[in-house]
């Protein structure tokens, strides 16, 4: 169960794409004073070596968060969002160390906001211990996910967000994660749920898209999702998707803003893509992308299918 091992993943295109979207969602949070949880439910170990180990002999994380790091000029969220990881490195002039999803939360909540996390895998679950230390804002499960969807929720405070991350090593995960989102919601019909999945060659991210709407009908799903224009190391992976459910007011507008100078960046050649697109299980259960173009945010052209 456990082959998985985020390590060999942590600070790739795909985490900067997830961990951004994620950081535009806690905004949108932090934007009112009243307090909010954020339950991760796949958290992963909240920090990963970059300079040794499984990070190093892989690199994927060049082609993510080393390609963003030396950056004179980045509209402000990006600076605030790479100021936040120079604060959580040993020396904030190298970077050595990436943060988990987990790690990200807990900088950003206040006295008043919580984080749960569970994690299933003994080993990363102890150094997300020791990561977030003795925080009474911050709460760990060593338990299963799928689990957790029943007995977590409706969390309290009602405000606030779920992650589902998991690895996708299992083909029955692209079914589980629809199953769970459903139970989420039966219980929980305030809280923005976060939706990460792969775009592999041959993949199943459509059947997990139109699973996704007809598990929430008549609700507007925002599906963000980023390819590179030469497939990166890496099990196959060619491009990065979120879903995000119950979106916050304008989240799409900003997660555009926010992403399209980060494409430009992680794929200089331009030919992956930014796609965004939001839909209703009622429009047909497929939903229609646009591309977003470079020059201008705001001009997009319809793409049928970027499958
Ligand atoms: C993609 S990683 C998470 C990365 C993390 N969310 C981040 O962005 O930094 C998926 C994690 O889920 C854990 N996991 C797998 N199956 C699980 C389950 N059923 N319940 C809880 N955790 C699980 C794995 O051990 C792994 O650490």
């Amino acid at each position: 169960m456990f082959s998985y091992q985020h390590e060999y993943h942590a600070g790739n295109f795909a985490d900067v794409h997830k961990h951004l979207v994620l950081w535009l969602v806690l905004d949108s949070l932090l934007a009112r004073p009243k307090p909010f949880v954020a339950l991760d439910l796949f958290a992963g170990s909240g920090q990963y070596a970059l300079d040794r180990g499984p990070a190093a002999r892989s690199g994927e994380w060049r082609e993510g968060i080393g390609r963003l790091w030396s950056l004179n000029r980045a509209p402000a969220t990006l600076r605030v969002w790479l100021d936040a990881i120079r604060g959580l490195q040993p020396d904030p002039a190298r970077l050595t160390m990436y943060p988990g999803s987990p790690a990200l939360i807990q900088q950003r909540l206040r006295d008043q906001d919580q984080l749960v996390a569970c994690e299933l895998h003994p080993g990363a679950s102890a150094v997300l211990q020791d990561v977030l230390r003795a925080d009474s804002r911050c709460h760990l499960h060593r338990r299963d996910a799928r689990e957790a969807a029943r007995a977590l929720f409706p969390p309290e405070p009602r405000r606030g967000l779920a992650l589902l991350d998991p690895a996708y090593e299992r083909v029955q995960e692209y079914a589980e994660i629809p199953e769970m989102t459903r139970e989420i919601r039966r219980r929980w019909n305030t809280g923005i749920i976060l939706v990460w999945y792969p775009l592999l060659e041959e993949g199943r991210h459509p059947q997990l898209r139109e699973a996704l709407l007809s598990r929430h009908p008549g609700e507007e799903i925002l599906f963000s999702e980023l390819r590179l224009s030469e497939p990166p190391r890496g099990p196959g992976l060619q491009g990065s998707g979120m879903a995000v459910l119950n979106m916050p007011w304008q989240l799409d507008q900003r997660v555009r803003e926010l992403l399209l100078p980060v494409w430009q960046r992680l794929d200089p050649d331009a030919r992956g893509g930014l796609f965004q697109a939001t839909a209703l299980e009622n429009a047909q259960g497929r939903p229609q992308f646009v591309r977003i173009e470079p020059d201008d945010s705001t001009a997009m052209r319809d793409v049928k299918d970027h499958d």
